[in-house]
């Protein structure tokens, strides 16, 4: 899905569809991190106003999902615990460190491979909350209509994010062909990530 190499192992879904209330703990930890991600980097770049204005607009959208993850969080009568450490982000800026086997981007290197990253947590995201819906789908009893009609919105709106993210990278860039690039062999290594991860901890999260 979107620029993914990788998809989410099966058992994952079954995970995180039989434990709701520890997807949306984890969801909202997400959504909050989405925000401040998006806020950090038009903070960096105030003399880009299309950055500015495409990521302060971004962050407020991920600021309300985050708000509506909460207040379900609290209908269902269940714990916003302290966010663990982000093992999947953080690996993820780790491997856009390793040398590259594409040629430089020379204009902004660093600034499009953070929104470049951006747009793979989003892609991840948007296949996931994609199962999720199918999953839902697919129950015969139990399936919960209000998890289902949040999960079918926000499915749409990461994919969205995830273009905005790739066009504003193409944008930085300067060069859309070196971009596009990157963000492939940036999807490899997530690929890999999202692999080791899911042997390690197999969770209800929304990434890793
Ligand atoms: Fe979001
Ligand atoms: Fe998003």
């Amino acid at each position: 899905m979107l620029c993914l190499v990788s998809p989410t192992d099966p058992a994952w879904v079954d995970q995180a569809t039989s434990n709701l209330g520890a997807l949306l703990v984890d969801h909202a930890h997400c959504e909050m991190k989405a925000a401040s991600n998006a806020l950090s980097l038009a903070a960096r770049h105030p003399d880009d106003v299309e950055i500015v204005l495409a990521l302060t607009e971004l962050a407020k959208e991920e600021l309300d999902h985050y708000q509506r993850v909460v207040k379900m969080i609290m209908a269902r009568g269940l714990t916003l615990s302290t966010p663990p450490v982000d093992a999947y982000a953080g690996l993820l800026r780790r491997a856009a460190h390793e040398k590259s086997r594409h040629p430089k981007i020379e204009k902004n290197a660093v600034l499009v491979d953070r929104l470049l990253i951006g747009a793979l947590i989003e892609a991840r995201s948007c296949e996931r909350f994609k199962l999720i819906v199918d999953a839902l789908d697919a129950l015969e009893t139990g399936r919960d209509p209000e998890m289902h009609a949040f999960y079918t919105e926000l499915f749409a709106c990461e994919a969205r994010h995830f273009r905005t993210y790739v066009e504003l990278a193409k944008r930085a860039g300067d060069t859309s062909d070196a971009v596009e690039a990157r963000l492939a062999e940036l999807a490899e290594k997530e690929g890999n990530i999202v692999r080791e991860l899911a042997v390690e901890t197999f969770r209800a999260q929304v990434h890793g």
